[in-house]
C-alpha cells in the first residue's frame, strides 16, 4: 500500500498521500490541503516545498551527488562536451553522432545574430551592466524568432529553438564584452567548437586571431558543462513560473536571466574575485584573513567557502580544481589575485574551523579564478553562468510546458496587514 501521512485539523484527521522520487525522495502531496481543511502551509522561500515533478536534475546535498538525467556529473564532466550536455538535459537522451553532429551544425548556423540586431548595441552606454544586455536580447531574440513564439513545439521546433537560444546567447554575451571596449564585433567561425567559437568571438581583433589554448578551452566547457542545470534554483524556478502563464521561451529565459543576475544567486563567482582584490590592496595577510573569516562579530566570510545545498563537498568543485591546475599551468599567468587564492585554499582545507563545519571551496570559487585567468572580466561572470544554465532553463521551460497537469503556478499568501476598515475623505483626515 501507498505511504500516507496524517494529520490533525481542528481535531479532523485527514490523510495525505506520498509521493516517491526514482532517486526514494519523498513530498507530502498537499495538493488538496486547502479544500479539504482551509488551511495553506507556511514555507517562507519554498525551503521545503517540491514545486513540480521533474526528471531533469538530481541532486542529493549530503552525498555530494549531482546528476544530469541520471548522468552523474563526474562522467559528463570528464567525457561530454557542453553541446553534448546540453542535448542530454534538453531532449533527455545523450544524442547519437548523427544527433550531436546536426545539432552542433544547428547551432553554429544560428550563432550568427540578425545583423539588425547589432545596431541594438550601439543604444547601450559602454558601461551598461551585460546581464541587462542579455535580458533585453533575449527578448529582441523572440521578435527575430515569430515562428517560435506560441511554444507548442514540434520536436523540430524545439531544436531549432534550443540551437537558436545556445548560439544566440554566445555571440550576444562576446559582442557586449566588444562594445564595453569599444572593439569592433568578431564573427563567428562554424569550423570552432562551441566554447572555442566563444573565446574566438570574445577575444579575436582585426588583425590577431585569437590562438585558443587547449586547456582553456576544456576549462571554458567544462564551467558551461558544470552549470548546465542544478534543478530548482531561483533563475530556473523562476523560468518555470513565467512559463506556467504559457510565455514563450524567449520570454521566460530573459527573466531566468533577471534572476541570475541578482548578487545572491548568479554573483558568488564575482564576489570570490572582489574580495581577493579587496585582500590584497588592504595588505592582510593570509593569517589576518583567516582569523577574521573565524570571527562572528567580523561579518566576514571567506567568498567561495561553503554551500548551502552541499554539505560535505560540491561535487562540481572537485572537478574544477584540477581544471583550474591545468589552466594555471598553462597560462603561466603571474597574478596576486591568484596566488592568494591558491594560499586561503590550501590554509582553508586544513584549518579545524572550517573543516568541523565542512566549508570546502564551491564551484564558485574555482570558476572565479579559472574565468579571471582567461581574461573574462568580472562583470561577465554572471553572464558566463547564464550561457552555461541555458539548457537547464529551456529542458525546465519544455518539461513545464508539455506536463498535461500543470496549471499557471499561483502561490497563496499568510496576509499580515490591516484588516477591514472605512475610507476617510482626504479634507477628514
Ligand atoms: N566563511 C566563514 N565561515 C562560514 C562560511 C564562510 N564562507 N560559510 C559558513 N560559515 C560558518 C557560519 O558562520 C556558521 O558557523 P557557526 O556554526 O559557528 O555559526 C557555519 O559555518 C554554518 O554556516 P551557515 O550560514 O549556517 O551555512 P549555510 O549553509 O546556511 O550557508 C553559504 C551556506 C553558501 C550561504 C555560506 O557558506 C556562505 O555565505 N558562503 C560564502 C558565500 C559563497 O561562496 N556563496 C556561494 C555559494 S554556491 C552558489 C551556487 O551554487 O549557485
Amino acid at each position: 500500500m501507498s505511504e500516507t501521512v496524517k494529520a490533525t485539523f481542528d481535531g479532523k484527521e485527514i490523510e495525505f498521500p506520498v509521493i516517491v522520487g526514482t532517486e526514494n525522495e519523498k513530498a507530502i502531496d498537499i495538493s488538496k490541503l486547502r479544500s479539504s481543511t482551509g488551511y495553506i502551509t507556511f514555507d517562507d522561500g519554498y525551503k521545503n516545498t517540491g514545486a513540480c515533478r521533474s526528471k531533469i536534475t538530481f541532486i542529493d546535498g549530503e552525498k555530494g551527488i549531482l546528476q544530469y538525467r541520471g548522468y552523474p556529473i563526474e562522467e559528463m564532466a570528464e567525457k561530454s562536451t557542453f553541446l553534448e550536455t546540453a542535448y542530454l538535459i534538453i531532449f533527455g537522451e545523450l544524442p547519437t553522432k548523427a544527433e550531436l553532429s546536426h545539432f552542433q551544425e544547428l547551432v553554429a548556423k544560428h550563432t550568427p545574430i540578425h545583423y539588425d540586431m547589432r545596431h541594438a548595441f550601439e543604444s547601450f552606454p559602454a558601461n551598461a551592466n551585460p546581464m541587462a544586455i542579455l535580458s533585453a536580447m533575449f527578448n529582441m531574440v523572440s521578435c527575430y524568432s515569430p515562428h517560435l513564439l506560441d511554444g507548442d513545439y514540434t520536436p523540430e521546433q524545439l531544436v531549432e529553438a534550443s540551437a537558436r537560444l545556445l548560439g544566440k546567447t554566445s555571440t550576444i554575451a562576446a559582442y557586449t564584452f566588444k562594445k564595453a571596449n569599444g572593439r569592433p564585433f568578431s564573427f563567428s567561425n562554424p569550423k570552432l567548437d562551441y566554447s572555442a567559437n566563444f573565446l574566438h568571438m570574445m577575444f579575436t581583433e582585426p588583425y590577431q586571431e585569437y590562438m585558443c589554448d587547449p586547456d582553456v578551452v576544456r576549462a571554458m566547457d567544462l564551467i558551461l558543462v558544470l552549470h548546465a542545470d542544478h534543478e530548482q534554483n531561483c533563475s530556473t524556478s523562476t523560468v518555470r513560473m513565467v512559463g506556467s502563464s504559457r510565455a514563450n521561451l524567449f520570454a521566460s529565459v530573459a527573466s531566468g536571466v533577471a534572476a541570475l543576475w541578482g548578487p545572491l544567486h548568479g554573483g558568488a563567482n564575482q564576489a570570490v574575485i572582489k574580495q581577493l582584490l579587496e585582500i590584497h590592496e588592504s595588505g592582510q595577510s593570509i593569517d589576518q584573513v583567516m582569523e577574521r573569516a573565524k570571527d562572528k562579530n567580523s561579518g566576514f566570510r571567506l567568498m567561495g567557502f561553503g554551500h548551502r545545498v552541499y554539505k560535505n563537498f560540491d561535487p562540481r568543485a572537485k572537478i574544477l580544481k584540477k581544471a583550474c591546475d591545468k589552466v594555471l599551468a598553462s597560462l603561466k599567468t603571474r597574478d596576486p589575485l591568484l596566488d592568494i587564492a591558491r594560499a586561503l585554499e590550501e590554509r582553508a582545507l586544513e584549518d579545524e574551523y572550517f573543516i568541523e563545519r565542512k566549508l570546502y571551496p564551491n564551484v564558485d570559487f574555482y570558476s572565479g579564478i579559472v574565468m579571471r585567468a582567461i581574461g573574462i572580466p568580472l562583470d561577465m561572470f554572471t553572464v558566463m553562468f547564464a550561457m552555461g544554465r541555458m539548457p537547464g532553463w529551456i529542458a525546465n521551460w519544455y518539461e513545464l510546458r508539455t506536463d498535461p497537469n500543470s496549471v499557471i503556478n499561483r502561490p497563496r499568501q499568510v496576509y499580515e496587514g490591516a484588516t477591514k476598515r472605512s475610507y476617510v475623505p482626504v479634507d477628514k483626515r
